[in-house]
């Protein structure tokens, strides 16, 4: 059984098979799948990056950022990196920073102007941004985790859905707490079959008064009202690793979490940075996506116990 607090081997098998009849299903229809990611140099995103190179599913994998990550493990020759200036990428997608003009000003040494072609051809996007309020203020947290997270969304879809979206309608499953999945077709969609995977958070909601659920919750919202084939919102509860970084009170938060897991057996507190890792690259080769389907909207929002159970199933045969 996946616990909390562990990485798994056993995941490791049922990401292997499931990889195995991915690449199968998009071979049969003759797509290369490529993935791009954002926030690869973080806590999350580092093993999603792994588990996607390491999965050996994908011909590429697209790293996007503000500045380049150190990657040592398996199919390291199918990573390519674009280090990315986000204001400029906010520019392009009209998005604006809340109360203020978007910043007109050249991008920072060593980072390149945000390049359409940095996003064509990829089948996949995984988004493990963020910041927090204590590190980057109100205005800096927002910025990052909604207006970055939405800058990154658009600059996939539009790259590689040659037909432009019109009013799709966004099949509602906002509040599941658990395995959540529903289809519906949209009158305007990609040729291509496109899936999107971000990590939100446990309790979001743009409805709530809370700065942090609050935002997580309206990126949610706007990402269902896109016209991806296939969107999947992962909302783990804390989440558990050595962190580079030193976040006191989050510190504290994962002895806590790390203790009661080990007591009572819980699954909604926490979940390690690297089983969240294996269950998102997990669901993706879980669900090669179909050319006839990409008018489909699938959109499945998983709760932190959800993601725990993900890495027990095997695969559908
Ligand atoms: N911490 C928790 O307990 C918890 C719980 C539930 C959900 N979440 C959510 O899970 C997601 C992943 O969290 P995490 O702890 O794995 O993240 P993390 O380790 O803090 O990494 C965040 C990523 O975002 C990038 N980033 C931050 N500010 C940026 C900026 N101004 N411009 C460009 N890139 C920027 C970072 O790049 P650099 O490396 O260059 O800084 C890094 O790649 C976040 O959305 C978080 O809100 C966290």
């Amino acid at each position: 059984m996946s616990t909390p607090d562990a990485s798994s081997d056993g995941a490791a098998a049922i990401i292997a098979a499931a990889a195995n009849k991915f690449k199968e299903a998009y071979s049969a229809q003759s797509i290369t799948p490529r993935a791009l990611i954002v926030g690869a140099s973080g806590e999350t995103g580092q093993q999603v990056l792994r588990e996607l190179l390491s999965s050996g599913a994908f011909a590429q994998v697209t790293s996007v950022g503000r500045r380049e990550v150190t990657y040592g493990g398996p199919n390291g020759d199918r990573l390519v990196q674009k280090v990315v200036d986000f204001e400029q990428l906010c520019n392009e997608h009209g998005i604006e920073r809340k109360g203020a003009p978007n910043a007109t000003a050249a991008p920072a040494t060593g980072t390149t102007t945000a390049s359409k072609v940095d996003f064509q051809g990829h089948t996949h996007a995984y988004c493990c941004l963020g910041t927090t309020r204590a590190k980057s203020g109100v205005d800096g947290f927002y910025r990052v985790d909604h207006d970055y997270t939405m800058a990154f969304a658009k600059a996939f879809y539009e790259a590689n859905a040659p037909t432009a979206p019109t009013a799709a309608t966004a099949s509602n499953n906002a509040e599941a707490n658990d395995v959540a999945d529903s289809s519906s077709p949209t009158g305007d969609s990609p040729t291509t079959p496109l899936q999107f995977s971000v990590v939100s958070s446990t309790g979001a909601n743009a409805r709530s008064p809370l700065l942090y659920v609050q935002t997580k919750g309206q990126v949610e919202e706007e990402l269902k009202a896109m016209p991806f084939t296939r969107l999947t919102i992962f909302r783990p509860a804390g989440l558990l690793c050595d962190r580079k970084e030193s976040r006191f009170m989050e510190t504290v938060m994962v002895k806590a979490i790390r203790s009661i897991d080990r007591i009572f057996g819980t699954k909604s507190l926490g979940i390690s940075t690297a089983l969240l890792g294996q269950a998102i690259v997990l669901d993706s080769l879980r669900h090669p996506l179909a050319k006839a389907n990409a008018a489909q909207k699938q959109q499945t929002t998983l709760s932190n116990a959800a993601i725990l159970d993900s890495l027990k199933t095997p695969p559908a045969v």
